[in-house]
């Protein structure tokens, strides 16, 4: 068995791997402008507006919302917070997280009142901006507990985070009057955009001469408006080059580097719903081309039968819904009228 490649292409693995803070973002010259005219009033002194940024999986929403702190903090002096809501579901651990991020002296115990209580005083008027990544992924109460209480703070901007407007036309209308966020879409990367993120990558991550021009182009075409699967099949095709112990990185490497970065995708965001998103999807996978009300018996006979407790039937057109908005299943209208849709997952 042979341990060591002769050849070395991967030359920073870092600059490829989902954590690495994004120096140069490109194309997102107009979602930033519009963040910009939210936040504004800030820099003045005054409270500014929330902002909701949405859209597909990879178009660019955390690293913008990343490098934004970064630009407030160097530019305008301007001290931000990134919160991930997967990882910090409740109010409590999002006040945890801020209160350590800000050093809060006193703020460990336990209890979310006291917690807000020291926030409050510890802020005073000061001026914070606070992204709340996947925002969807904190349970409804507690994402109406979160958006109310950091609102309330005079001196806070929120930027909220996720794939959907959805989530929050969702949100308790007395959150959702006082949030009244600027809407902010994100579109996906067009192959061109993504060409240049991927140039821009190769260059610091890979050995001179390994690609070419042509091979980031062919990835960029496949990654479907997607930056994190053109990101990964990238960095996938050069780790089976090394392994072949080829000098550059062919079109087969790059074909057989792009599939797995598709089932990665899947992995990825079925990890991040809940089984029941997860059964719902099992079950469209099994019976391609489903239609709603049969989803739906075939949804309550499983939970029947694994003795689960089903979901509501408006919960289950949201889990739907979530399905589609994240590009794992695709939704057709079933009959010229009515509201019948046929399922099946996306390949
Ligand atoms: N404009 C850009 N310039 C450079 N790199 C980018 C750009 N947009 C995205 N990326 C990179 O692509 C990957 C995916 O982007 P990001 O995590 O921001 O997507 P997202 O919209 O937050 O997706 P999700 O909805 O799944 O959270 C990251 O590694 C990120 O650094
Ligand atoms: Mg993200």
């Amino acid at each position: 068995m042979q341990w060591h490649n002769e050849q070395v292409i991967l030359a920073n693995l870092d600059v490829l791997s989902e954590s690495h803070a994004v120096e140069e973002l490109y194309a997102r010259e107009a979602q930033l402008k519009e963040i910009g005219i939210c936040l504004r009033p800030i820099t003045e002194g005054k409270k500014p507006m929330n902002a909701w940024l949405h859209g597909k999986p990879g178009a660019g929403k955390t690293a913008t919302a990343r490098w934004l702190l970064k630009k407030l903090k160097s530019e305008a002096g301007i001290r931000g917070i990134y919160v991930n809501c997967w990882e910090n579901p409740t109010f409590f651990s999002v006040l945890d997280c801020i209160a350590r991020e800000l050093r809060m002296l006193g703020a460990e115990k336990l209890s979310t009142s006291f917690k807000l209580d020291r926030l409050k005083k510890h802020l005073s008027n000061d001026r914070l901006v606070i992204v709340l990544d996947e925002i969807d992924q904190s349970p409804p109460k507690e994402r109406n507990a979160i958006l109310y209480n950091l609102h309330d703070l005079p001196g806070v901007g929120l930027v909220c985070v996720c794939n959907s407007e959805h989530v929050y036309f969702d949100l308790e209308e007395r959150v959702q009057s006082r949030l009244n966020p600027f809407r902010i879409f994100f579109e996906q990367y067009s192959p061109e955009e993504l060409f240049k993120i991927l140039d821009r990558r190769a260059q610091y991550a890979l050995a001179l001469g390994a690609y070419s021009e042509q091979l980031l182009r062919t990835i960029a075409g496949l990654a479907d408006g997607d930056a994190r699967i053109a990101i990964q099949t990238l960095k996938n095709a050069a780790y089976l080059a090394e392994n072949d112990n080829h000098e550059k990185i062919r079109k087969h490497h790059v074909h057989r580097a792009w599939n797995s970065a598709k089932d990665l995708k899947k992995v990825f965001l079925l990890r991040k719903l809940t089984d029941h998103h997860c059964l719902l999807y099992e079950l469209i996978a099994k019976n391609g081309g489903i239609l709603s009300g049969d989803l739906w018996r075939l949804y309550l006979k499983t939970c029947r039968a694994t003795r689960t407790k089903p979901i509501a039937v408006r919960t289950y057109s949201q889990y739907c819904n979530k399905l589609v908005e994240l590009g794992l299943v695709q939704a057709k209208r079933a009959a010229i009228q009515g509201k019948v849709r046929k399922f099946s997952t996306i390949q």
